[in-house]
Order: C-alpha cells, then sequence, then structure tokens
C-alpha cells in the first residue's frame, strides 16, 4: 500500500458526516465527492477520503488501513482500539447518558442496583457501573436502544444523548451523563515519515480553520 499519501476515514452518513466533509473542504483539499462513493481521490493533496461506518472506523485506523479517522470520542473509547487521539475537533458534541422511563422516581444512581440496561456501549457503561458500585445486567443492542424500557426489554436505557428528543419521544428522562463526546481526529500508530509531515500539515490547516472560527 503507497506509504506516501493519507487514507482519512469519515462517517458516511450519520451525525458526523456533513462536518467532517465540511472540515475536510475548508483545509482546502478538493475531491469529487460523487454520490454513492466510497472511496474518492483528493485532486490537491496527497489523500483519499474513505466513507465508511463512524464504528468501524478505529478498527480501520488500528490496522492501519486508513491512516487517520474522524470519529466521535464515544465511538472510539468504546471501540478501546490502539491509535492515537491527535486533535480534538469541537463538533457533534453529545453525551452518553442513562435514561429511565419519565415516571420512575428516580433517586440516584444506586437505584440501578440490581436492572437491566440496553445500550450499544456495554464497555463504557459496564465502566460507569464499576465505579459507582453498582451490579447491573448489561443488555447490549445495536441500534433503537430507546425503545426498550417502553417495551419490557430493559429499565433503563444508555445512549447518545445530543437534542435529547429521542429519549422525549420515547417517554425517557435523562438520569446520569456518564461521558461527553465530541468529534476527534484518530491516526493509526504506523505511520511512515512522509504521513507524519501529510499529517502535520493537515493539522495546521484545521488548526487554523478553527482559530478563524474564534
Ligand atoms: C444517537 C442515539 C440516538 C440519537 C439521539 O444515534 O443513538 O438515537 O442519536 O440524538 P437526539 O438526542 O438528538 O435525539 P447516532 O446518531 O449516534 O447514530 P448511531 O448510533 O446509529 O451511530
Ligand atoms: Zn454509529
Ligand atoms: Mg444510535
Amino acid at each position: 500500500m503507497a506509504d506516501n499519501i493519507l487514507r482519512i476515514a469519515i462517517q458516511k452518513s450519520g451525525r458526523l458526516s456533513e462536518d467532517s466533509l465540511k472540515l475536510i473542504k475548508e483545509c482546502g483539499i478538493r475531491f469529487d465527492n460523487g454520490a454513492g462513493k466510497l472511496k474518492t481521490n483528493a485532486t490537491n493533496f496527497p489523500a483519499e477520503i474513505l466513507f465508511l461506518r463512524d464504528d468501524d472506523i478505529p478498527g480501520y485506523v488500528e490496522d492501519g488501513v486508513a491512516h487517520l479517522g474522524i470519529v466521535g470520542e464515544n465511538v472510539s473509547e468504546e471501540s478501546a482500539r490502539d491509535v492515537d487521539t491527535v486533535h480534538k475537533l469541537g463538533f457533534s458534541r453529545c453525551r452518553l447518558s442513562i435514561g429511565v422511563l419519565r415516571e420512575h422516581d428516580y433517586q440516584g444512581v444506586s437505584d440501578l442496583q440490581g436492572k437491566s440496561i440496553a445500550t450499544t456501549y456495554p464497555r463504557l457503561l459496564g465502566q460507569y457501573l464499576e465505579a459507582n458500585g453498582v451490579n447491573a445486567a448489561i443488555h447490549e443492542i445495536s441500534g433503537s436502544v430507546e425503545i426498550a424500557p417502553s417495551i419490557g426489554l430493559a429499565d433503563a436505557v444508555c445512549d447518545i444523548v445530543s437534542s435529547g428528543s429521542t429519549l422525549l419521544s420515547n417517554g425517557l428522562k435523562e438520569v446520569e451523563t456518564i461521558f461527553r463526546s465530541e468529534a476527534v481526529m484518530i491516526a493509526s500508530k504506523h505511520l511512515s515519515d512522509t504521513q507524519k509531515t501529510l499529517l502535520d500539515q493537515l493539522l495546521f490547516r484545521i488548526k487554523s480553520v478553527q482559530a478563524a472560527k474564534n
């Protein structure tokens, strides 16, 4: 594989996609973004953009298949992949929170003792429960987590909250925040010297873009 270009993985569609593309464009990197394309070449910088599912990005970066990735810290931390977090990007801020049914008279984290919690984040939730001395059953599901309490699948949920509208429309209230997240740039630990130089150039451009906004 060519070690003189940077492969940058971004989310194909979801909460990070638009701002990730915008950041790359604001860095002056031009590319042809044909609809449905999963890989595209930059035309004025030695880079390729890969469009992937966000949950897959830390693994690709760890393996060095992608050299850089833009993901939520929540996804990167949950994955426990061995990558470097090189820069915080300041967009897609959200929190990983525990929610319970609105009518539940929640008093504190010890109320979760012996309960079941549905989540896509078993690792981060497990760490939080352990740190708080709570023994609860973690129910790992891959999506539509917020429906679980109302159909009797779990007593509580642990999922990403941004506007809060998903919790609200499923009759839930947010009771604990366990992790605060924003988009970050992650990098492979196996970059060539050329790639390290390209990464420095890219980070310089990103910092300039960020400084111009403040
Ligand atoms: C998260 C989470 C909720 C929603 C909450 O999904 O799973 O469904 O966003 O946002 P809200 O508070 O603004 O309603 P995400 O977009 O991260 O998608 P994914 O879990 O499929 O990657
Ligand atoms: Zn996802
Ligand atoms: Mg989700």
